[in-house]
């Protein structure tokens, strides 16, 4: 682009240029240096080591896919994708993943990351952190339950500490408006292309019915069901928690709920969205044309989903002094 002589007398200096460079690169030191061949020479097969375990745990048990892919969410959007979320609480310190508001993560995502460091550590010991393992093993089940494959970036360290008070007000809940969704996925550098294309993760997994029982009238005494609800599936949600309690599971995506694909989107234009923050982005009718595009084309939703996860991966990425390998993961070095 060409620009008149006269913006280019008005504009600043190189070395002001350089200073608002090395500021914007020093208030993201993560972007920079994420690098997709970043193991290349020091463990050139962990991806194939990896992909390896993913496969196994899949065939295992079918709850590998969803856990590990929000297990990835919540590490990324709680003091950065650091692996914070995998350490266990100690007499001494209430861990990250027992932050009081319950925030449920299934078992299976931190046995899969288990397994696939134990793995790792077997071939390249304390070479590759959790973080990368939880990023690895999340992008191979994406790609394993029919989403995108698509390079993920490396180089990310393990954080120092993990502790419940970090939790609250950091993650996105069910019942929150488009503005508030918007506002937390901004807090982590994500825009609303970010919260539409990421909310496709609910094409995968199972949610408490405690999530999304606020949606139905059998449950709100004298308020009635959510109106943005297909109303049959509201009668078949009714039918599948019986006493609105916090225990029976339902699939998030009942046409297809191992496939991560873009029925998601087909779902919330039928009323079938399943948490109201799902219904959201097709009610609010500044999502709503990202929903429809979204919805209509495979290949747009496949880039839309990579593209948003390769962001998401980027967030509060520690270097340098500010984290380390954990040689296990649930435990500090
Ligand atoms: C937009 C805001 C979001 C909200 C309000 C939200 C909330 C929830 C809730 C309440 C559940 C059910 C948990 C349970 O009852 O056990 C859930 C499940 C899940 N979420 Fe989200 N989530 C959001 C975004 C995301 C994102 C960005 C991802 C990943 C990229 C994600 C991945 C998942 C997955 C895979 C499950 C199923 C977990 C399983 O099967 O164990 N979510 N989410
Ligand atoms: C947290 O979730 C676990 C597993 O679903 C459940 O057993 C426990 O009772 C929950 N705790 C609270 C405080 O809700
Ligand atoms: C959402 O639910 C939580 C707990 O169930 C409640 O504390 C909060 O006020 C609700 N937020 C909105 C926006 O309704
Ligand atoms: C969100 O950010 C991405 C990447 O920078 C950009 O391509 C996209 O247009 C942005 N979306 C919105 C709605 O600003
Ligand atoms: C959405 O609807 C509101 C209220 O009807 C309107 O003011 C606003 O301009 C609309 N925005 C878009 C992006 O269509
Ligand atoms: C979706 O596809 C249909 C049929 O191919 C087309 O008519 C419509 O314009 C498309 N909508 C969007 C938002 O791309």
């Amino acid at each position: 682009m060409a620009r008149p002589p006269s913006s280019r007398k008005a504009s600043p200096s190189p070395l002001i240029l350089a200073a608002v460079i090395a500021a914007v690169y020093l208030a993201q030191p993560g972007a920079a240096d994420l690098k997709v061949d970043y193991y290349a020479s020091t463990c050139p097969n962990v991806e194939t080591i990896v992909r390896g375990v993913v496969q196994q745990k899949m065939q295992a048990t079918i709850r590998t896919t969803g856990s590990t892919i929000r297990l990835f969410f919540h590490d990324c959007f709680v003091e950065g994708c650091d692996a914070s979320v995998l350490i266990e609480s100690t007499p001494g310190n209430q861990a990250e993943k027992d932050a009081s508001d319950n925030k449920s993560l299934a078992f299976e995502g931190f046995d899969t990351v288990r397994s696939a460091k134990a793995a790792v550590e077997a071939a390249c010991p304390d070479t590759v952190s959790c973080a990368d393992v939880l990023a690895l093993a999340t992008r191979d089940a994406i790609a394993m339950s029919g989403g995108p494959f698509f390079p993920i970036e490396l180089g990310r360290l393990d954080g120092l500490s993990s502790t419940a008070s970090s939790v609250p007000g950091q993650l996105p809940e069910p019942n929150q408006t488009m503005d508030q969704l918007l506002a937390v996925f901004k807090a982590h550098g994500l825009n609303m292309s970010d919260l539409v294309a990421l909310s496709a993760a609910h094409s995968v997994g199972l949610a408490h019915c405690s999530k999304f029982s606020d949606r139905l009238y059998k449950y709100q005494p004298g308020q009635p069901t959510d109106p943005t609800l297909n109303p049959k599936y509201a009668r078949f949600l009714e039918s599948k928690c019986p006493d609105g309690g916090p225990d029976n599971l339902v699939l998030m995506d009942q046409a297809s709920p191992a496939e991560l694909d873009n029925q998601y989107y087909r779902n919330l234009q039928d009323g079938g969205g399943l948490l109201g923050s799902d219904e959201l982005l097709y009610t609010d009718n500044r999502t709503r044309p990202m929903v429809d595009a979204l919805a209509n084309s495979t290949n747009a939703f496949y880039k839309a989903f990579a593209d948003a996860i390769v962001r998401l991966g980027r967030v509060g990425v520690k270097f340098g002094r500010r984290g380390n390998i954990r040689k296990q993961c649930d435990v500090f070095n």
